[in-house]
């Protein structure tokens, strides 16, 4: 059994992670804003299924006073916390002219800082016991930028960024450092900026199986999870081939 931190817990790919951990008899503690996305979750996790456990903790992961509280609250009932999921993200989908330079500021508070202070408030008593994971979610736009979502692009640049330095850091301590690099997955955040029946549509894939292999990942140690198949074979062909992937990009969107 782990304590696991799901951050963005009561949604998406972050709800489905934290049903997934907590029937395997996980600990999992899930936050976001919004008490009422959080009750709902943890209700219909819960029912029908007795396994692990699931708390509940309402905050913003961009302020540090209650990034930093958290763990406290998890160690005084539950005991330290073993896998961090950095998973809370935000898009505008906006392009750089569509965007204000607070809109990039907020951006890399939402989808950079907020991890930076999650992994700040954990790492300190992994260390101590040479153990546990971060696992922090990017995008594949974090690894090749959209002119549709440039501050969000801009923001996972610097969350995989964050992730590869953090990795190194810790390399031979026992801390564990993942980076996720989801493709497009049907969520709330993605839904409405897709045309149903459109062939993005169709590639779509579930937050249960993204949230299945990021649980995959964790249990292997992996260094990387880019899901679903398309991502890692994108990625690669855009290195060797960065012009002609990018106008098969604007194809492609039309
Ligand atoms: N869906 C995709 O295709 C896709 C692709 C690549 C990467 N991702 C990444 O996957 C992660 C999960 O996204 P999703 O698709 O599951 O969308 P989602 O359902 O909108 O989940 C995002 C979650 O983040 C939480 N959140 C946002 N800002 C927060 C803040 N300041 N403080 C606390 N919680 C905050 C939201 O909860 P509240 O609003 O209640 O705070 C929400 O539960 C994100 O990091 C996203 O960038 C998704």
């Amino acid at each position: 059994m782990k304590i696991a931190w799901v951050t963005g817990g009561g949604t998406g790919i972050g709800r489905a992670l934290s049903e997934a951990l907590y029937r395997e008899g996980h600990w999992v503690v899930i936050s976001g804003r919004r008490q009422d996305a959080l009750t709902q979750a943890v209700e219909q996790i819960k029912t029908g299924h007795t396994s692990g456990d699931l708390w509940a903790l309402p905050g913003d992961v961009t302020e540090a006073a209650f990034v930093e509280d958290l763990p406290r609250k998890v160690r005084a009932r539950w005991g330290e916390i073993d896998w961090l999921i950095n998973n809370a993200g935000a898009n505008t989908n906006h392009s750089f002219q569509q965007s204000s330079p607070e809109e990039f500021e907020q951006a890399f508070r939402t989808n950079c800082l907020s991890a930076i202070l999650c992994a700040r408030a954990v790492l300190p008593a992994m260390r101590a016991r040479g153990s546990g994971s971060i696992v922090n979610v990017s995008s594949i736009l974090g690894r090749w930028a959209s002119p549709d979502s440039s501050s969000y692009s801009v923001s996972k640049y610097a969350l995989a960024g964050f992730t590869d330095a953090l990795r190194q850091e810790v390399a031979g301590t026992g801390v564990h450092v993942m980076g996720v690099y989801p493709g497009f997955i049907r969520t709330a955040m993605t839904l409405p900026f897709v045309a149903p029946g459109s062939p993005r549509a169709r590639m779509g894939k579930s937050p249960e199986s993204m949230a299945a292999a990021i649980l995959k990942g964790l249990h292997r140690q992996k260094r990387e999870v880019l899901y679903p198949w398309y991502v890692p074979i994108a990625l690669r062909l855009h290195a060797w081939f960065p012009a002609t992937l990018e106008k098969l990009r604007r194809l492609f969107k039309r």
